[in-house]
């Protein structure tokens, strides 16, 4: 009998503890598919659920960088103009770099989880690095300053130009950013160009160096079934602002090509998140087969004390004397601009722009997204614009 009482004894034990096993695999795995879900999204639409509400930070051109990550002999044989570029940049890394950061982290923890992502519009570092060792370990340090910062949040990057400039920075760039890339999408990524559903919403982070066919653009956004559709990519579509000529396919030979990839941006209403030109825009364009809405940001802080500076609004301003925004820049190209410009602006239906550096939360609901500006570090919120609406224009 005591030996029964001893098995039973035994028994219940060993089953409370597989219970309890059972009970906390479960709750485990309840929360890993929550979290997964949370942050990555399902299959399909779900309306009025967390999945379908959500927030993410969009910060544009960053250019982290360290003085050490330079082969300096080759900067200066190869860019000798950019050697002051690169003390600002190593300048703003040290000092704003860090308080921008803390700043995205603060909204992320007082924001009641609703901010679920960061997604970072290409020149994330300043690569100009000479090597493709020193390539890689300025990749690695900016994954290392982000995660400091950022440790529980999804972070995306499309590619930049200074992201893949110098020798071996491709291959640094591929053999990074790939698999960092691969952990935050919790899926293999081979290029960079890729996708991924967040609730009901794609994002596709497009490669606009490497990898920029519209055929994989328009295939990619078919076949995935969306509510809303963001593409990310470093260079504008759209020209705005003095450096009119940045945009993707801004040469004269990509002219068909460049109106194919619009036409697929506007048969998909896409909300195209870019950076490139260092400038704040916001920007509505019609094609043949429906509207797109363009959002550009810059994150270069370089100061502790950002004004907005240039602000324009309104299509009326959308003409060839933008150009004047940047007098000193490129005055061999000035017409060529202020052409592009003037091509452009009958197809423009909503015009914003202004100079300073900041971050923006993009609000994503089944009713609208909507976009909260911020200039600098500050947690004061400067504007909001409806980037959903302007769709509608
Ligand atoms: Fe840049």
């Amino acid at each position: 009998m005591a030996e029964t009482k001893k098995c039973i004894r035994k028994f219940s034990a060993v089953s409370s503890i597989q219970l309890s096993c059972r009970a906390t695999t479960g709750l485990i795995l309840t929360f890993c598919l929550f979290f997964h879900a949370l942050v990555f999204g399902g299959a399909g639409p779900e309306p009025n659920t967390i999945e379908s509400k959500y927030s993410f930070i969009y910060i544009g051109d960053i250019h982290i960088d360290q003085t050490s990550y330079h082969d300096m002999e080759w900067v200066k044989s190869n860019y000798p103009k950019d050697i002051k570029q690169i003390e600002n940049y190593v300048n703003n890394t040290k000092l704003y770099t860090p308080c921008l950061l803390k700043q995205l982290r603060a909204h992320i923890d007082s924001d009641r989880k609703q901010i679920q992502m960061v997604i970072q519009g290409g020149d994330l570092i300043e690569g100009l690095c000479g090597s493709y060792d020193l390539q890689f370990t300025q990749f690695r340090y900016a994954k290392e300053i982000i995660g400091q910062y950022l440790p529980n949040t999804a972070f995306f990057a499309t590619k930049g130009n200074h992201d893949i400039t110098g020798p071996g920075a491709i291959e640094a760039f591929n053999s990074f950013m790939l698999p960092w890339m691969s952990d935050e999408s919790n899926k293999p990524i081979h290029s960079a160009s890729f996708c991924f559903l967040k609730g009901p919403d794609l994002f596709v982070i497009f490669d606009a160096y490497n990898n920029n066919d519209p055929d994989w653009l328009k295939k990619t956004l078919k076949e995935n079934k969306h509510r809303y559709a963001f593409v990310v990519m470093h260079p504008p579509a759209v020209p705005y602002g003095a450096r009119a000529a940045w945009h993707l396919f801004s040469r004269p030979e990509e002219k068909g090509i460049r109106e194919k990839f619009l036409a697929i941006l506007g048969e998909y209403r896409a909300i195209v998140l870019t950076a490139h030109l260092h400038k704040y825009s916001v920007l509505g364009r019609k094609t043949p087969t429906g509207s797109f809405v363009q959002f550009s940001m810059n994150s270069v802080i370089n100061s502790s004390r950002i004004s907005v500076k240039d602000y324009i609004e309104g299509i009326q301003n959308y003409t060839g004397s933008l150009v004047s925004l940047e007098p000193d820049f490129q005055p061999d190209t000035v017409s060529q601009r202020r052409k592009w410009l003037e091509d452009e602006k009958e197809d423009v239906t909503y015009f914003e722009y202004a100079d300073f550096p900041g971050y923006a939360i993009v609000n994503v609901s089944d009713a609208a997204v909507t976009a909260d500006i911020y200039t600098g570090v500050s947690n004061k919120k400067w504007k909001n614009v409806n980037l959903g609406d302007i769709l509608k224009k």
